[in-house]
C-alpha cells in the first residue's frame, strides 16, 4: 500500500523537554487512523511534530514519499497536509464564509473543495454563512475549521479532537463527515480521546504513552484489544 505519511523514529522538544522519544507510525493512503492516548501522552505534539511546530525534530516524517523533517510549515502543508489544531483558529471578527475564503490552495494537483460542495456537505455552514466567527456554536466553530482545510486541496488530514466537548448530535455529524471524506479518498489522522467517536470510524489505531507508540492494531481487532485498550486508557 502507498503510504500518505510515514513517521520514522521520530524525536521532538519543546525547549529542553524532550516529549517524543522514538515514536513511528504509518498512515497508507485512503486510510483513517486514530491516535489514542491519555492526556498528556504526546499525541497533539505528534501532530505539530509532523507540521514542523514543535522545537527541534528528529527522525523521519515523509508525506507522500517525500521528506519533511528539514522543512519549514509552509512547505509541509504545500505537500497537501491539513492540520486542524484543537484550539480551531477561527477569525472572530470575520464571517464563516469570510473564513472560508482564506486559505490557499496548497496543492498544484488538488483543487480545493468549492463553496458550493463546503455547503453541499455542511448544511449548517450554509445557514450561518453571514454570521461571525464568535457566534457561531461550538458544533459550527468546529465544522467550519475542518471546512476551511478542505478548501486548501489538502489531502492529508490531521485532526486533533474535533469531537471534544460537543453536543452527541454534532459528533454524529462529524463522524458522518468522516464517513464521507473517507468515502472521497482523503487520509486521516484524527487524535482522539473520544474512543467511541474514534471505533467505529478507524481503519486502524495507535496508542501513545509517554511519546511513544505502545500499542497499534486494526479495526478487525478491536475486540480482542479492548482489555488492553482498558488497561491503557481506562476506556
Ligand atoms: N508547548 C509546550 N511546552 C512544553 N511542554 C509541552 C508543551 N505542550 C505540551 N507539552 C508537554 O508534552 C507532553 C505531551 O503533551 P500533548 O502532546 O499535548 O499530549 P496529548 O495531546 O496526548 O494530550 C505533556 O507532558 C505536555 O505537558
Ligand atoms: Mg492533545
Amino acid at each position: 500500500m502507498e503510504k500518505a505519511l510515514e513517521v520514522a523514529n521520530l524525536h521532538a522538544w519543546y525547549g529542553e523537554s524532550h516529549i517524543l522519544h522514538d515514536l513511528s507510525f504509518s498512515v497508507a493512503k485512503g486510510e483513517v487512523v486514530t491516535l489514542l492516548g491519555r492526556n498528556g501522552a504526546g499525541r497533539t505534539t505528534t501532530l505539530r511534530a509532523i507540521m514542523g511546530l514543535t522545537g527541534a525534530r528528529r527522525g523521519s516524517i515523509k508525506i507522500n514519499g517525500v521528506e519533511a523533517i528539514q522543512m519549514p510549515t509552509y512547505r509541509i502543508a504545500h505537500l497537501g497536509v491539513g492540520y486542524c489544531p484543537e484550539e480551531r483558529g477561527i477569525f472572530a471578527s470575520l464571517s464563516a464564509e469570510e473564513n472560508l475564503m482564506l486559505p490557499p490552495s496548497v496543492s498544484k494537483t488538488d483543487r480545493g473543495m468549492s463553496i458550493e460542495e463546503i455547503y453541499d456537505m455542511f448544511p449548517n455552514l450554509a445557514e450561518r454563512r453571514n454570521s461571525q466567527g464568535t457566534r457561531l456554536s461550538g458544533g459550527e466553530q468546529q465544522m467550519l475549521a475542518v471546512a476551511r482545510i478542505l478548501r486548501t486541496g489538502a489531502r492529508l488530514l490531521l485532526l486533533d479532537e474535533i469531537s471534544e466537548g460537543l453536543a452527541p448530535v454534532i459528533v454524529q455529524a462529524l463522524a458522518r463527515m468522516i464517513t464521507t471524506l473517507k468515502a472521497k479518498g482523503y487520509t486521516i489522522v484524527m487524535v482522539e480521546q473520544n474512543f467511541r467517536f474514534a471505533a467505529p470510524l478507524a481503519d486502524r489505531f495507535y496508542v501513545v504513552e509517554h511519546g511513544q507508540i505502545v500499542e497499534t492494531f486494526a479495526a478487525s481487532e478491536l475486540n480482542a484489544k479492548m482489555p488492553v485498550l482498558n488497561e491503557l486508557l481506562g476506556v
